[in-house]
């Protein structure tokens, strides 16, 4: 059977992440009934970070412990990565020692490049251009309060970043319309957007963005490695910031959800924020736990 890796959405079809999807709800439910069974039990996780975390490193490491595995925390600053060996070779390498391998990484080709040359099934846990994983604990977030989101209208306010582009293939994938607004010069992958452009909008208006939407979602300005662009990015996102008056323009009951860490006063309010109404931030950052033990052992079955 071929290796299953998860670098995009797009690497598992519409079934397959419904499924992952359910099984994470009744993983969560098993873990608070305290019910779980060490379905890892001898496996080994190994976790390559050359971008810091705090819930991707927690989450995936906690859920391994949580199910009798293991996980191996890997850092260029004391591994041969950061010392230039190869990615392919690096691959190779670690991919004969442990079952599973997540990687946290620059640009979506070096993902690629690992998974190219692994023998075991390879996630993206942030890159450039994608964050699959937050996808899935988003789309669980908004399936445990609101139901299915099939047919409903997220909109995404602010930096066309990887949260913006994973969020269009969730779009294609679990089929719900898209309502982008960004900085004109801050738009998401091109191509992407034309492959989507039957459920996906892109304006440069929050408020025409947040329009009737059933959730409103955003980041911060300025990504990992764009640290350099904070204070141009502060000017040129000006009237971008997700708060009570753009959620006004939203559905009745509508949601907001941040993948955090936030900036608050920047891309979203204190108020907002904090407003655990609307706001389903800690349920997303807790869901990444759930919905990262349903992927790892999706990818564990499905390459067996
Ligand atoms: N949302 C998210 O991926 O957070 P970390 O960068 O803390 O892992
Ligand atoms: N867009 C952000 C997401 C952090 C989880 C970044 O890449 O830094």
């Amino acid at each position: 059977m071929a290796i299953r890796h998860f670098l995009s959405l797009r690497d598992l079809s519409p079934a397959e992440l419904e499924q992952v999807i359910n099984l994470a709800i009744e993983m969560k439910a098993a873990k608070l009934e305290d019910r779980q069974e060490p379905v890892f039990a001898g496996k080994v996780l190994g976790m390559i970070f050359e971008k810091s975390s705090t819930r991707t490193r927690v989450s995936f490491e906690a859920g391994m412990a949580q199910l009798g595995g293991h996980a191996l925390f890997l850092s260029p600053n004391d591994t041969q990565l950061g010392r230039g060996e190869p990615i392919e070779d690096s691959a190779r390498v670690i991919s004969r020692m442990v079952d599973m391998v997540m990687i946290r990484t620059h640009g979506q080709e070096i993902a690629e490049r690992f998974a190219a040359y692994s023998r075991v099934p390879v996630i993206n846990a942030l890159t450039d251009k994608y964050h699959p994983c937050q996808l899935l604990a988003d789309i669980q977030t908004f399936t445990e309060h609101r139901g299915s989101i099939k047919g409903k209208t997220v909109a995404w306010i602010g930096d066309g970043n990887n949260m913006c582009n994973s969020w269009i293939n969730a779009a294609i994938q679990f089929d719900f319309n898209l309502q982008i607004a960004c900085p004109a010069g801050y738009e998401p992958c091109a191509d992407l957007l034309a492959e989507a452009s039957n459920l996906v909008s892109l304006s440069h208006n929050p408020v025409e963005a947040a329009t009737g939407a059933h959730l409103v979602t955003t980041d911060v300005f300025a990504s990992m490695g764009q640290e350099q662009e904070q204070q141009e990015r502060l000017q040129k996102f000006a009237g971008f910031q997700v708060n009570h008056e753009l959620m006004s323009h939203a559905a009745d009951r509508a949601l907001f959800m941040h993948c955090l860490p936030a900036h608050r006063e920047e891309e979203v309010s204190a108020a907002l924020l904090e407003d655990t109404e609307i706001s389903v931030v800690w349920d997303e950052a807790e869901n990444r736990l759930h919905a990262q033990k349903a992927l790892m052992l999706f990818l564990m079955q499905a390459s067996s």
